[in-house]
């Protein structure tokens, strides 16, 4: 039940800190060590190549997955958005594992990878929410996202829990490798956790920066560069699945091979800066799209804050990032929706999960 919110996906952007404690209670023995079944890391830690392969905000959570898997398990990983995959499947590696990323585990494009996954002999896990789905019934195994039932259309609470569940996996596998990746998962997971309460207790600043930037426009644009540039592309997503606002997440760098054409007096930029080594590029492309007349809001990290940022997130692990500044976006589409008149929780054309190919 929605209790006193007004809608599912408030509510259930407001459950992330409780979700994150879920992960960490749910993959942590009596010990405090990270808890995966043995099957589970003997088949991904045997993998050449990982292969993500998801749909919509889960496809963007897989975005950030591979960079765990890489620069922690040093596992090489492509992501591939499900429905391609299925008409042009990438050259395979040798001794792939397939990982399927959805909340569902219904989403009928993942399933036809799977099909195939498994006709080809090769072996699989699920991520996903729901446990008996069918994703999680006919891949070799299944991870649980412990987030508790998604019910608004937006998927939010799901797209934090399969990062944090892709964060421990990633840890657990390089361990397997032998290899020590000098981050200590758990009490990083706990300071996102604090950070993402800070964030929804901050919700009436998000509703302000939706006033701000986004009451009246027809399109908005998000920019970030490594981690910030797939946070942009779920933000994106976000906001024109509720708003109807014409929404495009892009890389800094790309802005001037095209996109900047279509910067004018107003149009809003949401940049987000929270990664150090890219900090001052993409503050370089605000100014280039500045200079042509856009409006931006920028987010960016404490450590990282230059004057006058739009709002700046509690510090935590870099690459952990995405966790928190997401939720700022979940926040911002939330009442820019709202403020537009739109039904937040059962956006037009869209469902919950989508069953047909
Ligand atoms: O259930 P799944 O995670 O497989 O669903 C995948 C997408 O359909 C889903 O994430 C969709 O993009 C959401 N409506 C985004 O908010």
């Amino acid at each position: 039940e929605k209790g006193t919110y007004d809608h599912y996906m408030l509510k259930e952007i407001h459950e992330q800190p409780g979700v994150m404690r879920n992960i960490i209670q749910n993959y942590q023995d009596d010990n405090g060590e990270l808890k995966i079944d043995k099957a589970i890391i003997d088949d991904v830690a045997k993998a050449d190549r990982i292969y993500i392969v998801a749909c919509g905000t889960s496809y963007h959570a897989g975005l950030v997955g591979k960079e765990f898997i890489e620069k922690w398990a040093g596992v090489p990983t492509e992501v591939h958005v499900a429905s391609e995959f299925v008409y042009n499947m990438p050259l395979l590696s040798e001794k792939p594992l397939f990982i399927f990323i959805s909340q569902s585990g219904e989403t009928a494009d993942s399933r036809a990878v799977l099909v195939e996954a498994k006709r080809l002999g090769h072996k699989s896990l699920t991520i996903t929410n729901v446990p008996g789905s069918t994703l999680s019934r006919e891949a070799d195994h299944t991870l649980i996202l412990h987030a508790g039932p998604e019910i608004a259309v937006a998927s939010t609470k799901a797209y934090t829990a399969q990062i944090a569940v892709l964060a421990i996996l990633s840890q657990v596998v390089a361990t397997a490798h032998g290899k020590d990746t000098g981050v200590d998962i758990i009490p990083e997971l706990g300071k996102v956790t604090t950070a993402i309460t800070a964030i929804v207790d901050d919700a009436p600043k998000m509703e302000q920066i939706a006033k701000d930037f986004l009451e009246t426009t027809r399109n908005a644009f998000f920019i970030g560069r490594t981690m910030d540039y797939y946070v942009g592309l779920e933000g994106a997503l976000k906001l024109k699945e509720i708003s109807y606002i014409q929404a495009e997440g892009f890389a800094g760098g790309e802005l001037k091979h095209g996109t900047i054409a279509l910067i004018e007096e107003g149009t809003p930029i949401i940049a987000l800066a929270t990664q150090e080594k890219v900090n001052l590029s993409i503050r370089g492309n605000v100014k280039e799209v500045v200079a042509r007349g856009a409006n931006p809001c920028i987010i960016s990290m404490e450590g990282l804050e230059h004057d006058n940022d739009t709002y700046v997130i509690p510090v935590v692990h870099e690459m952990l990032s995405p966790l928190v500044s997401v939720v700022t976006l979940q926040l911002i589409s939330y009442y820019a929706a709202l403020h537009r008149g739109c039904d937040v929780d059962k956006p037009r054309n869209l469902a919950k999960s989508v069953t047909v190919e």
